[in-house]
């Protein structure tokens, strides 16, 4: 069983043909910069450009940088405010002819880290991070994915809004050396461990395949796991909802 993931993010738009038996990509992944105020017509025709590099016709699963309901974006914070209220799954399916399952990037990346990276026994909560433009969050529960959490904007006392203190973008903006950064990130994991106690962190994103950079300055008491999928797991788990392959 195959089909198409997309992932969608505040700096590029990524997608790949996933094999969804063994939770592969069997084509090279096609990346685009995203284009400027990330308007839904403009990113749709980008997800079509891809579709028809890779000559794909079949479902199209996009795991999409805000809360989704229904198709629907509800959140908006590295992409256009236009995106809010817009049927994304029918705008996609609009400029590239294919049926169209969106859900948010965390919750892609999740699922798909929980089943093909070798977390499927994993009981209790584990929480997992995607550390890019934005912070995305995801709880898995005793294996349920509880959907749309949004806790990368939580709000940090005397620092605001999580995802612009600690973000990667954050640090590249702010010019941080990665020691800086992590105490930042640090400060974060703290606050998301006292609040909810989680039985472990799994981190993805592009540092995830670095974590020699960062990990020797987290110092929370919950285990953490850098994803075993690295920066693949959006376009897996995107491909899983094209499937209806949703963990829920
Ligand atoms: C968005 C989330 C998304 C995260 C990672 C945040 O800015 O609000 O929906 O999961 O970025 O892309």
């Amino acid at each position: 069983m195959k089909a198409l993931g997309i992932d969608v993010g505040g700096s590029g738009i990524k997608g790949a043909i996933v094999d969804l038996n063994r939770g592969e990509l069997v084509t090279d992944r096609i990346r685009y910069v995203t284009p400027k105020h990330a308007r839904p017509r403009a990113v749709a025709l980008k997800i079509a450009k891809i579709a028809s590099k890779l000559e794909w016709r079949g479902e199209i699963g996009v795991g999409f940088p805000a809360a989704i309901k229904n198709n629907v974006a509800l959140s908006a914070s590295n992409i256009a405010q236009s995106w809010i209220g817009t049927d994304a799954g029918e705008v996609i399916s609009k400029a590239t002819g294919s049926k169209v399952t969106l859900l948010n990037d965390a919750d892609a990346a999740a699922i798909a880290e929980f089943e093909y990276g070798g977390q499927k026994d994993t009981q209790g909560l584990v929480i997992f991070i995607t550390i890019g433009t934005g912070l995305g969050t995801a709880f898995i529960n005793n294996g349920v994915l509880v959907p749309n959490l949004e806790l990368g904007h939580l709000y940090l006392k005397n620092k605001g809004d999580a995802e612009w203190y600690a973000s990667n973008a954050a640090r590249k903006r702010n010019n941080h050396s990665w020691k800086v950064w992590a105490r930042r990130f640090n400060h974060y994991l703290d606050a998301m461990e006292s609040l909810f106690q989680p039985d472990q962190f799994v981190i993805g994103g592009g540092v995830s395949k670095r974590p020699e950079l960062f990990m020797e300055y987290i110092s929370v008491n919950t285990p953490i796991r850098m994803a075993a999928l690295k920066n693949e797991a959006g376009i897996i788990g995107a491909a899983m909802a094209a499937r209806g392959l949703k963990r829920h």
